[in-house]
């Protein structure tokens, strides 16, 4: 034991949550509290658990001293030095966070979601008050994001963000991919695991990867961009056909954030920042990023191109996060000094996400007969989108071609054609899927998905 952990008193921790990840906090607090002591310097003394339930029972939690679960949370931030929060949505969470920040307390949260829609509120009263506002957690579980995005990269210019930053929707697509699996199953299958929000829709509608790619946006661009800016869609229009046929073009489907920096038409610089699915080449990187893990890529002017990569979502690896933002406010406590600060001086304008530059994938029945091809590819050439590939797979090796199959199982005259594009405004390529849906041999515009990583 060190001189100055001798002369300090203990640290004040009080837990708000006992689920998937504070019972984990809770756990590794007490089994490692004698390195986590030597590390800070003081003690961690856990004061208290906050939950909304006392008595009911705690299977994930039975490490846990139940002495120290508590119904009364403002109660327990009264009397806390560090208060971490991963109960999850944004009240009673932030009046309590505010109350703890106002009291002095130095506060750790996993909650992006309160951060994506009220994190300017904390800051400011964190500032205010002169104390430590961590979410490490709140992006991406384990893995360290944004640190290196807030500090380590304090000194570059990030230019884009590509990540996959949700560990439901990753293990709900890669169980599509590999097993069949159906969506429903794959998603109940993530809730038990731990790794799906309280209310899934979260996950499956992308506001959960919204929420953390508005939180990275934010950091990178040293601008405020809130859960509204960032442009959502998620995975619950994906199909199996729609996986099988990625497979049959060499790409697998991730749910995608990304955030970038972009010049619109006129000129004008700013941020756009998006989440949706996307074709990724089997090739990239971030193909390979299976079951619930996460992955981030950083593209910087100095840096270059860097990966992040590790397990997202679950009780240890989040907790892992957040014990480490503890050991940074509690060291400050102990030594002085203070974390980061907001920092929101470039205040670049939020653009469009039809602004952003990218490719599309559609797939389309149309009639077999010929000509057919050349009306679609005038489309695409009077919008001037280029044309990267046209397939047309056999109607017997298309995926879910059974139904253009007539009774004896012979042909219907319905081909299907796979366009995939150069690189092009989202706005015009949205414009020329719009126009070809109309041509009179188009039976059915099937998919339009993005494909990036390419
Ligand atoms: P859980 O639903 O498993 O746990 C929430 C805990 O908070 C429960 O113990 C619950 O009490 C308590 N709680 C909720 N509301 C109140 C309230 N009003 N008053 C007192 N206690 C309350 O959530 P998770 O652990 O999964 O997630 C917690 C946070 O961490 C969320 O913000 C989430 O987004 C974030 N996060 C989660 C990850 C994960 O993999 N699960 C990963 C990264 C971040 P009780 O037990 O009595 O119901
Ligand atoms: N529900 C989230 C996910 C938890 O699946 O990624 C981690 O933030």
């Amino acid at each position: 034991m060190g001189a100055s952990q001798q002369e300090q008193g203990p640290l004040r921790v009080a837990l708000l949550g006992c689920g998937v990840v504070g019972s984990e906090v809770a756990r590794l607090l007490t089994q490692q509290s004698a390195d986590l002591a030597s590390r800070v310097g003081a003690p961690l003394e856990l004061v208290g658990i906050a939950v909304r339930d006392a008595s009911a029972p705690r299977p994930l939690a039975e490490s846990v001293d139940r002495s120290l679960l508590t119904e009364d949370a403002e109660g327990l931030v009264a009397r806390a030095d560090i208060v971490i929060e991963v109960m999850g949505g944004i009240e009673p969470a932030r009046a309590l966070l505010l109350r703890a920040i106002e009291a002095g307390a130095a506060v750790v949260t996993a909650n992006k979601a309160l951060l994506a829609e009220d994190g300017p509120t904390l800051y400011k009263a964190a500032d205010t008050a002169g104390v430590d506002i961590y979410f490490e957690a709140a992006v991406a579980g384990a893995i360290p994001i944004v640190r290196p995005v807030r500090e380590s990269l304090a000194g570059d210019s990030v230019r884009r963000i590509l990540g996959i930053v949700n560990g439901t929707t990753n293990y709900v697509l890669d169980q599509m991919a590999s097993t069949g699996m159906s969506f429903d199953d794959a998603v109940r299958q993530a809730q038990d695991l731990g790794y799906a929000e309280a209310d899934p829709t979260a996950d499956v509608e992308g506001f959960d990867a919204a929420a953390k790619a508005a939180i990275l946006a934010s950091l990178a661009f040293h601008t405020r961009v809130s859960l509204e800016d960032v442009a959502r869609e998620g995975i619950t229009r994906i199909t199996a056909d729609d996986v099988a046929w990625a497979a049959q073009t060499g790409h697998v489907i991730k749910l995608l954030a990304i955030a970038e920096s972009v010049t619109d038409d006129d000129g004008s610089h700013g941020v756009s920042v998006r989440v949706h699915p996307a074709l990724v080449p089997v090739a990239h990187p971030l193909a390979g990023v299976r079951g619930a893990f996460n992955a981030v890529f950083v593209e910087a002017d100095a840096a270059g191109e860097l990966m992040f990569y590790g397990r997202g979502a679950g009780g240890a690896p989040t907790a892992s996060a957040v014990l480490g933002d503890v050991v940074s406010a509690a060291r400050h406590r102990v030594l002085g000094g203070k974390g980061p600060e907001e920092s929101t001086y470039a205040a670049l304008p939020i653009l469009p996400a039809s602004t952003a530059v990218t490719r599309y994938q559609v797939r389309l029945a149309v009639d077999d007969r010929p000509g057919v091809l050349a009306q679609v590819a005038q489309v695409l050439a009077s919008k001037g989108v280029s044309i990267e590939a046209v397939r047309q797979p056999s109607e017997a090796a298309a995926p879910g071609a059974d139904d253009t199959h007539g009774a004896d199982g012979g042909s219907t005259g319905v081909a299907h054609l796979v366009i995939t594009t150069h690189a092009a405004a989202e706005a015009a390529l949205a414009a020329t899927v719009d126009a070809i849906a109309v041509l009179e041999p188009v039976r059915e515009i099937t998919s339009v998905l993005r494909v990036e990583g390419a």
